[in-house]
């Protein structure tokens, strides 16, 4: 296979169909003058191409392939798979998805096949075999582009019987079934198959605590939910490797990959990375994301296979889809496609290369404007990022971000922990992970995002924030890490169900009990007007909210205990000896001062060190390859910022220019250091 790219692609998604021929000769003029160097193309072509279930006509997509190949583009080639033709849904409405509350869409919009419907299965490998014979051997074609941001539900009775055929080879009999599930609850006990129907707003769908109509988001059985969110995420993978084996007939070596969507709740992304040559992702920020949030989710992708990955889709300007969608301020979109590429992207591509004329997308940016010119602002800043990648991208190629320190990440818990019903319903997976994380980030520490199965080895500290759900054999994991000297860090919210959502029995944090050196007797719940205070033992004292763990020390030591209520004077954060290693647990969400003092403890202990010495408000991040090390300083702040000293006296990749000591950075500015390895 061609393991990676050979230049930085710079380009992105492009409709031509969508428009008159003479117009993409203009483009192609465009293209040039931005210093594009690729094009996505055939994401939501299928109607083109295929116009009746008997005929294909590829006469279209061959000129447009031969059109970019002659300006010496290369391709990145979807497979159209995305968006339904109209002939299909007529002819056979079983393809089309039922939604949560069992109603059966028509044609329409996109992303809404049944995954698990036969005839879908089956055009879409018609399709993708096709595609693969005529453009597979293309030169010009370095990516397989399957399908377009998978996501969603099926709720029809294809995909009810095929869970059941997806439960029955994970449990094998029904009452290991109706153990899992805890089926004795309000009497569910199932006796056939058959009896096992989705969990939807027709079944197990509950109310939300505020009194809401019941949302995918509340169920009755937290342990048959996840099962469904777990087949869902399965059985929209088959189609990928459907496409993907299909592809493999024909062309055993063009990278094959789907564009991801970052900390997306629906799909396991750990299992689908398995599955993927290369981790492609959209990111899509909107004004009043934190960039700590953009961070981390490159880091996620990153850490779906521990390697670069492209940046699919980003917006050169402005989105459409948003409630407000901002324009991106002078340099904006320039510091985050550094950013993106700071966290390890070996691509740079953008939604949308020419802003659509009608439908919903009208109003989406796009490098070129419907002004069709290049005398706009996104187009002068796009050409002049285009023209740095050209020359200087291909140097970070391939290289790697080292890190000491891990955050776990894992969709089982994502969706475990936001099905409990109670303590608190404010209670978010990613807002949780994401408060860990910004400690890393704002240390310009290297942090990587690991699955509950990965490799702790490698790791001096691992973080796992709300592991809610410890499935088999990760006590094992966590304990011989720590036995072997590792230093861990969980708390709150962690420890108490397996797998299948019931709880360890045994009294919290269940098999994280003895690592920690804790028993959680209670857990109570805080109302936002609500707080406590937690008194570290140095003096200093911190807010917290939302959840407090009414601790007792079994072996472990205090750190901090709680200042207010009746459990005042119980330790709230405790450290314990395990092995030649130290568990840290955090009993509540503390305020970020807290948490600062919390995690810093765990990372002297680990001797974790920051990317560079000086403290800096500057985004510092390094890529290492076996020659070289990278550094990318980012001004992502308000105000400007002084460069830190380290870097005085070194060349600026960007510029060419020497820098300065004292010199000041403007927000958005970038400088990008090479530094040759010993
Ligand atoms: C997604 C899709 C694109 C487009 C953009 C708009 O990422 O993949 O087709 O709709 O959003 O932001
Ligand atoms: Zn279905």
């Amino acid at each position: 296979m061609k393991a990676k790219f050979k230049t930085m692609l710079y380009g992105g998604d492009y409709n031509p169909e969508q428009w008159p021929r003479e117009v993409w000769q203009q483009d192609m003029e465009l293209f040039e003058k931005a210093h594009l160097n690729s094009a996505t193309v055939n994401v939501f072509s299928w109607a083109r191409i295929q116009p009746s279930e008997e005929t294909y006509d590829f006469s279209e997509l061959d000129d447009i392939v031969d059109t970019l190949t002659k300006s010496g583009k290369q391709i990145v080639l979807a497979t159209a798979t995305a968006a339904l033709p109209s002939w299909m849904v007529k002819r056979y409405p079983q393809v089309a998805r039922v939604d949560y509350e069992g109603r059966r869409h028509k044609f329409g919009q996109r992303h809404n096949a049944c995954p698990n419907s036969p005839m879908y299965q089956h055009f879409v490998a018609e399709l993708t075999a096709r595609l693969a014979q005529r453009y597979g051997k293309n030169e010009n074609v370095v990516c397989w582009h399957i399908n377009n941001e998978y996501g969603g539900e099926c709720h029809c009775e294809n995909c009810e019987k095929a869970f059941r055929v997806w439960l029955r080879k994970k449990y094998g009999t029904i009452p290991a079934l109706n153990r899992a599930w805890n089926l004795a609850f309000w009497g569910h006990t199932i006796y056939e198959w058959d009896e096992v129907v989705l969990p939807n707003a027709l079944s197990e769908g509950i109310s939300r605590p505020d009194g809401e109509e019941p949302g995918s988001e509340r169920t009755a059985f937290a342990g048959m939910s996840i099962d469904y969110r777990r087949f869902m995420s399965d059985s929209l993978l088959n189609n990928f490797r459907l496409e993907r084996d299909t592809i493999r007939q024909y062309d055993q070596d063009t990278v094959i990959t789907t564009n991801l969507m970052g900390t997306y709740k629906g799909l396991d992304y750990f299992r689908w990375a398995k599955e993927m040559d290369i981790v492609s992702w959209d990111n899509y920020p909107s004004y009043d994301t934190p960039w700590s949030l953009t961070a981390m989710r490159h880091d996620l992708m990153r850490g779906l296979k521990g390697a670069p990955f492209m940046l699919m889709e980003q917006t050169p300007s402005q989105q459409n889809w948003q409630p407000y969608n901002s324009l991106k301020k002078p340099g904006q979109m320039r510091a985050q496609s550094w950013q993106t590429v700071a966290h390890g992207a070996d691509t740079v591509q953008f939604f949308q290369l020419r802003r659509s004329v009608g439908g919903c997308e009208k109003f989406h940016g796009a490098v070129i404007a419907h002004a069709g010119s290049d005398q706009t602002r996104v187009f002068r800043e796009v050409a002049q990022l285009g023209e740095e990648l050209e020359r200087i991208g291909d140097t970070m190629i391939g290289s790697r971000t080292e890190a000491k320190a891990a955050i776990i990440f894992d969709w089982d818990n994502y969706w475990a922990l936001e099905y409990t019903s109670g303590p608190n319903q404010d209670l978010k997976y990613v807002d949780q992970i994401l408060r860990y994380y910004e400690y890393f980030y704002r240390k310009n520490i290297a942090v990587d995002l690991i699955p509950v199965d990965g490799d702790f080895s490698s790791y001096d500290l691992v973080v796992a924030p709300v592991l809610y759900m410890v499935k088999e054999g990760m006590q094992e994991e966590l304990e011989s890490f720590v036995a072997a000297g590792g230093v861990f860090v969980t708390g709150f919210m962690s420890g108490i169900v397996n797998e299948s959502d019931n709880v360890h029995l045994g009294g919290y944090p269940g098999p994280l009990r003895a690592l920690a050196g804790i028993w959680a007797e209670e857990i109570d719940a805080l109302a936002p007007e609500q707080s406590n205070v937690v008194l570290f033992h140095d003096g200093t004292s911190s807010p917290c909210e939302m959840l407090c763990d009414l601790i007792h020390l079994e072996g472990a030591e205090a750190v901090a205990h709680y200042g207010q209520d009746f459990y005042a004077g119980m330790p709230a954060l405790t450290r314990n000896h395990f092995g030649k290693g130290v568990v840290y647990y955090i009993g509540t969400v503390l305020a970020e001062e807290g948490l600062k003092q919390a995690l810093g403890l765990a990372c002297k202990e680990a001797r974790i060190a920051s990317v560079l010495e000086e403290e800096t408000e500057l985004e510092v991040t390094r890529r290492i390859s076996e020659q070289i090390a990278i550094y990318f300083v980012i001004n992502l702040k308000e105000r400007a910022l002084p460069l830190p000293k380290v870097f005085a006296g070194k060349q600026d990749l960007l510029t060419g220019r020497t820098a300065e000591e004292g010199e000041m950075l403007q927000k958005y500015d970038v400088r990008i250091f090479l530094e040759q390895n010993a």
